[in-house]
């Protein structure tokens, strides 16, 4: 089977000389991306030169950590998490050690059922932030901490503390020289929702038992393919900015294996907070096939049509199952994967049929190397739609409003 993704515009409704027409473009967007003279494109180059003895350390402290622990808990928000569940959640097959989310949300109810479940279990954390300074998983750590601290007394406790951070700034630094924590360094030229390939993904991915090594030289496939002219990351792109001028302001993910639920998370991140400034962009959703089919597939089949589709279909999923006799005459005998399939396809004949612009990325199989050539992808497919856009893909100027309200908030209610 070929290993490599492949990227379907032929019922994206984008003509090919809409494409063509951008190539000059596109050419200038990849230059810029590739230049290295660009903020936080760090991680453009990152599968061909990662630093080796980092790679080294990461899969030792991870080794450490399965042994130290029935459950690690990460902890971090936005970037610094969802990469790690979307891989964790898609490609983990050992039950051991549990990993657990925290600080992703400030929800009492949430991190208090977490206390439960995580009770008598032997712990290590792992907490990631860029800045150090984020209120979400600052709050969590501090009560997840104050766990570790009564559990095992301090000594031990930051013996189990592991820190991704800055290299040099922020409280988290800070702390983790001050006690001594084992750390990893978050790049300065990489911004959170473009570090799973990092620290930041790696080291809670290599603990979930994943083969991180793979997932990079996956990243190094898509890398060495964007580079190449007229790839399938600048097609998406220009694809996704020529809808976006016909007014198809959502893009709409759709996947039919519930385990890349967080992969879908991952992606509305990745675009949301690329795409979405200056009064521009493309709003990303996702739906989980055929579950959503029952509720928003009227939507698509009936609405205003103000989207698009991109379709994630993995080609050989991991698992199946054959359909008993009881089931009926249609579906008897069958496997599960392959009515599935049959799904997506009438999905795509139907929505097509009512002239919904679909996109089809086919996924060879749920792997750390197709996962690595995913994450690149997309990466490189946002960056270069962003330039096309005319807005800076790297930051996220938007984000902190919320925090000086809640901030102000939180004084008056002192
Ligand atoms: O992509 C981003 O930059 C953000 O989503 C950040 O990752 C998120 O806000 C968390 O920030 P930090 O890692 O500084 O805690």
């Amino acid at each position: 089977m070929c290993e490599t993704l492949k990227l379907d515009l032929s019922r994206s409704l984008v003509e090919p000389q809409i494409i063509a027409a951008c190539e000059a473009e596109l050419e200038q967007a990849k230059e810029k991306l590739w230049s290295g003279d660009e903020p936080f494109t760090g991680w453009v180059g990152l599968p061909f030169s990662y630093d080796r003895n980092e790679l080294r350390d990461i899969l030792a402290v991870a080794e450490k950590i399965r042994r130290q622990c029935e459950a690690l808990i990460v902890i971090g928000i936005g970037g610094s998490y969802l990469g790690a569940q979307a891989a964790i959640s898609a490609l983990r097959t050992e039950a051991a050690p549990e990993i657990f989310f925290a600080g992703q949300n400030l929800s009492g109810t949430y991190h208090q059922e977490l206390l439960q479940k995580i009770e008598g279990k032997e712990l290590c954390l792992c907490v990631i932030s860029k800045s150090g300074t984020t209120t979400e998983p600052g709050v969590a750590f501090s009560i997840l901490k104050d766990e570790l601290y009564k559990k095992y007394g301090r000594e031990e406790a930051v013996k189990r503390i592991y820190a991704i951070t800055d290299a040099k700034k922020g409280i988290l630094r800070e702390e983790a020289d001050r006690e001594g924590y084992v750390s990893f360094v978050v790049p300065d030229d990489i911004g959170g929702r473009y570090s799973v390939l990092t620290a930041v993904g790696l080291l809670p991915i290599a603990v979930a038992g994943v083969d991180v090594e793979a997932m990079l030289r996956g990243a190094e496939t898509a890398a060495r393919a964007a580079k190449e002219k007229n790839s399938e990351a600048e097609m998406l792109a220009a694809a996704r900015i020529a809808l976006l001028k016909r007014g198809r302001v959502i893009e709409v993910f759709e996947y039919y294996e519930p385990k890349l639920q967080f992969f879908a998370e991952w992606l509305k991140q990745l675009f949301g907070e690329s795409e979405g400034k200056d009064g521009k962009g493309i709003f990303p959703a996702s739906l989980q096939f055929s579950t959503d089919l029952h509720s928003m597939g009227q939507f698509l089949q009936d609405g205003n049509q103000i989207f698009f589709e991109t379709v994630l279909n993995v080609v050989d999923p991991p698992g199946d199952l054959t359909v008993p006799e009881s089931a009926g005459e249609l579906f008897a005998g069958r496997s599960m994967n392959a009515i599935n399939q049959a799904a997506l396809e009438g999905v795509i004949a139907a929505h097509q049929a009512v002239g919904v612009p679909i996109i089809r990325l086919d996924i060879p199989a749920l792997t750390p190397y197709c996962f690595g050539q995913m994450v690149y992808f997309f990466e490189t497919a946002c960056a270069l739609s962003g330039y096309l856009n005319g807005v800076n893909p790297f930051d996220q100027p938007g984000v902190e409003s919320y925090k000086t309200e809640m901030r102000k908030v939180l004084k008056k209610e002192q």
